[in-house]
Formats: structure tokens, C-alpha cells, sequence
């Protein structure tokens, strides 16, 4: 049985997908022992609690300093005992040894195809406001391996979204949760539970 632990920090709408998948029996084998948060009043917190999964808050604001927090955060994740930890829209930066200890068995969902729009300042709205402004075609969401850079890890799983039109910020950002987000991340999940992702020389092949 996988254990999962979804670090969120906004609206959760990815981790119910994962809750809705796991529950199907979409996603194998699978078992979310933990939801973590640095936003106490993140509702993907209230998510969890509906679904009788353990929650946990350790926000920056409650630290001295940003290395007491990032061992706070490490030590409250670790306590979950996870086999791979997904960051599910968590606007936090994540510890380096966290990073080093996770080794391709931490995942994010970025919506944009990466390489486009991502890195240092692209997340939430602001990633569709860029792709609106460029006149884009195309856009979608990405899954990839976490590694020491800003969405730079091996790729997993992406997948495209039109553009259309009338499309504002927002009803692209929904449009690519609906048709590309809340897809690919638990197919993601599911690969990874059966055994299907190898990564190499830092590019990921998938035995589907
Ligand atoms: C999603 O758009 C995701 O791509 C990004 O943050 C947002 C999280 O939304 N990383 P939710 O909290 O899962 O609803």
C-alpha cells in the first residue's frame, strides 16, 4: 500500500481529485496517510477532515526563523512515514534536504506545459495571465519529479488545453484544472503506486 502525503495550501480541488481517485479504486494500492498545510485556513484542510484524513498545519509565520521551520516541516512530513509526498498547489518553498531525502519520490502539479511559463514567479493565475498575454494556442498542466530548481525536475505526465476566445484568467485556470489537472495527477499517482515510473538521466520513462 503507497502512503501519501498532499502538501496543499489553497482550495484543495487537486486533492479531492486524488481523494475522489483513491476512493474509486482509480488510483491503486493507495492509502493518503497525511494532508499538510501552511495555511490554517486552507479549505483542502477541511477536504481532509471530511474524508477522515489526519491534518497538520506548520506555517513560516509560526517560526523564528525559515530553518526552524523547514525542520519543523520535514519532521511533521516524515512523521507520516510516506512513500511519495505530492504537492498539490503548495505556495511554499521546499527545504533542500527535503528535496535530497525525497529524491524522485516527491511530485508537483504545475498548470502550464512546462517549459512554458513556470519557474520563479509563475503560479496560480499568474501563470494563465502570461499564456493570455502571449496569444498562446495551447496551454495544459504538467506532473514532474521535484528537484532542486523551480519546476525543473523529470516530467511525468502533461496534458494540452485549447484556448479560447473569451477565455479570461480565470476561466482558463478552471478549464485547465477540469480538463488536464485533476486528470493527469492522479493518473500520476497511480503510475507511480504501480511501479510504472523509472526515471533516467533526468528524463522519466513510463511502462503503461
Ligand atoms: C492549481 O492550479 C495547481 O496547478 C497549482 O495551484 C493550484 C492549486 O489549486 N499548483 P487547488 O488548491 O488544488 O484547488
Amino acid at each position: 500500500m503507497l502512503r501519501v502525503v498532499v502538501l496543499v495550501s489553497g482550495g484543495g480541488t487537486n486533492l479531492q481529485a486524488i481523494i475522489d481517485s483513491v476512493e474509486s479504486g482509480k488510483i491503486h494500492d493507495t492509502k493518503i496517510v497525511g494532508v499538510v498545510s501552511n495555511n490554517k485556513n486552507a479549505y483542502a484542510l477541511e477536504r481532509a477532515k471530511k474524508h477522515g484524513i489526519d491534518q497538520a498545519c506548520v506555517s513560516p509565520k509560526d517560526f523564528e526563523t525559515r530553518e526552524v521551520f523547514n525542520k519543523e516541516l520535514l519532521k511533521t512530513v516524515r512523521a507520516f512515514s510516506p512513500d511519495l509526498i505530492v504537492l498539490a498547489g503548495f505556495l511554499v518553498v521546499i527545504p533542500p534536504e527535503m528535496i535530497r531525502e525525497y529524491k524522485n519520490r516527491m511530485i508537483n502539479i504545475h498548470p502550464s506545459l512546462i517549459p512554458a511559463f513556470c519557474g520563479k514567479g509563475y503560479y496560480g493565475l499568474k501563470v494563465h495571465e502570461a499564456a493570455l498575454s502571449r496569444g498562446v494556442k495551447i496551454v495544459g498542466a504538467t506532473v514532474h519529479f521535484v528537484d532542486e530548481g523551480t519546476d525543473t525536475g523529470p516530467i511525468i505526465l502533461q496534458k494540452a488545453v485549447e484556448v479560447e476566445e473569451d477565455d479570461t484568467k480565470e476561466s482558463l485556470q478552471l478549464r485547465v484544472m477540469q480538463q488536464a489537472e485533476w486528470k493527469i495527477l492522479p493518473e500520476a499517482i497511480d503510475l507511480f503506486a504501480r511501479g510504472l515510473i523509472k526515471v533516467e538521466d533526468g528524463k522519466t520513462v513510463i511502462q503503461k
